[in-house]
């Protein structure tokens, strides 16, 4: 089969958050499937282009009034177009952020449905994502379908219902098959008037997360190379090297690590809460942030500037974007938490799995689907075939987060050796997307019919 994936994120070129990684590791899955999968991308000015391999003009063609170079390359070993409008709209030192982002990604969309046509590509399926790139779904089904790209099918997916829920609801609409990203925020939004009407249509499928892109066995960015078989000695060097690189005490004290776009849905005044409660403790906490509202990250800088004041060699906020820094966290933390506020699936608590650490999760979308806590959803873990394999809690307020984050903290004072052996179990649990990716093949497949 012959999937095209467009989109306006892709990790690590052009990655802001979840959606980046879930393109790139998705369509790596289904490659490793034997199926051909193209990603195309608009050509931003901001690129990592070092991470592009063989990149080279491809073609020019004409549309909307502009002239569009293509280029081409491979990323993480999957193809992509890139799209250079000669209008500069790509131009502008962002992937978001900018008054006409609307008008830039339908743009996009139209010119990446003229590149196929132009090009003579004939896909059998035309995925998109999220309100970025939702106008394919109904360009395509309007235009494009009775004009030469006829076999195509469209598989819409929502990574967040949050921005353009308007787009969203017209592309699930267009679409023939639409999807979210676990069946926890399915459920969750099967009653928004975007969706409500399409069910029949609509589904969850969890996402994975790419186990050799996330692999502390061969990570460049932590000290040492572990397995699940020498987790206590790879963590104990992560967590030292973390602590120095940031200045922190180099103690055996137990380290929470968040690692997040901070915006109200990651749940910003749980966050606050948990850094207090967590020194209170006598943890280490380690946030990596980034916070598009310029508010909440005055915020945050105030906030550092509190704790540096009386607990500087026990927090540290770093209040930026920094890849590397992230792998290093997520081995040198003891615990990675997720209060989200709402999380259709979240990959943070995915990715912690894989390196040892133990999530504490608020239980909602994709954290309730897949964090099962130790000392209350045997059952529910039973059900799905997993041990239980962190601390989750209930409601939107701080006294949830201080149950899940006592018990946790107190599982790590109190019983190291149950805790380590807790570490060995999630990073022999398997959240990578062999089941996700024979799920989505079904769709495509179904969406065929
Ligand atoms: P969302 O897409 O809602 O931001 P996810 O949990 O799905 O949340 O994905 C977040 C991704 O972005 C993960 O790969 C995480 O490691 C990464 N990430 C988030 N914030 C940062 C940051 N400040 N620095 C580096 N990586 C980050
Ligand atoms: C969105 C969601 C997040 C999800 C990611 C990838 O950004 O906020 O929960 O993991 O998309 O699907």
């Amino acid at each position: 089969m012959h999937i095209v994936h467009i989109s306006v994120e892709m990790a690590p070129i052009a990655k802001v958050g979840g959606l980046g990684d879930v393109v790139t590791s998705l369509s790596r899955a289904v490659q490793d499937l034997n199926h051909h999968v193209d990603i195309i991308l608009p050509k931003y000015d901001c690129l990592n282009l070092s991470n592009v391999k063989g990149f080279q003009y491809n073609r020019s063609y004409s549309w909307g009034g502009t002239e569009i170079k293509v280029w081409f390359g491979k990323v993480e070993g999957v193809p992509v177009y890139f799209l250079e409008p000669q209008n500069r709209f790509f131009y502008t030192g962002c992937i978001y952020g900018c008054k006409n982002d609307a008008e830039r990604f339908g743009f996009f969309c139209h010119a990446a449905l003229e590149f196929l046509l132009q090009s003579g590509f004939h896909p059998d399926i035309i995925h998109c994502h999220d309100w970025s790139s939702a106008p394919v779904a109904w360009l395509y089904k309007d235009h494009y379908m009775h004009y030469g790209l006829s076999k195509a099918r469209v598989v819409f997916t929502i990574h967040n219902l949050e921005f353009g829920a308007h787009f969203i609801g017209k592309a699930v609409g267009y679409s023939d098959k639409a999807t979210t990203v676990s069946d926890s925020y399915a459920k969750e939004v099967a009653g928004n008037p975007a969706i409500a009407p399409h069910l029949y249509k609509f589904h969850g499928i969890i996402n994975g997360i790419d186990q050799d892109i996330w692999d502390p066995y061969n990570d460049k960015f932590i000290p040492i190379s572990y397995t699940s078989e020498n987790v206590v000695e790879g963590k104990q060097a992560a967590k030292e090297a973390l602590q120095q690189r940031l200045g922190l005490k180099t103690a055996d004290l137990p380290v929470v690590g968040i690692i997040t776009r901070l915006t109200h849905q990651k749940g910003i005044h749980l966050i606050k809460h948990a850094i207090w409660r967590t020194l209170e403790r006598n943890g280490q906490v380690v946030l990596l942030g980034s916070a598009p509202d310029p508010r909440i990250q005055n915020d945050f800088v105030n906030l550092a500037n509190q704790l540096h004041s009386s607990y500087g060699d026990r927090a540290r906020l770093c209040l930026t974007y920094d890849e590397p820094l992230s792998h290093l966290i997520y081995a040198g933390a003891d615990f990675i938490l997720v209060p989200s506020i709402f999380e259709p699936c979240g990959l943070t608590q995915l990715i912690a799995m894989r390196y040892g650490s133990i999530p504490v999760v608020r239980k909602t979308g994709g954290l309730y689907d897949t964090v099962f806590d130790v000392d209350h959803d045997k059952e529910r873990a039973d059900a799905q075939g997993v041990e239980p394999n962190g601390f989750s809690f209930d409601g939107p307020d701080a006294a949830g987060v201080d149950y899940a984050l006592n018990r946790a903290i107190s599982a790590w004072y109190d019983g190291r050796d149950w805790f380590n052996s807790l570490c060995k179990t999630v990073m022999e649990q398997d959240w990578s997307w062999n089941k996700p990716a024979l799920d989505y093949m079904e769709l495509y497949h179904a969406a065929r019919k």
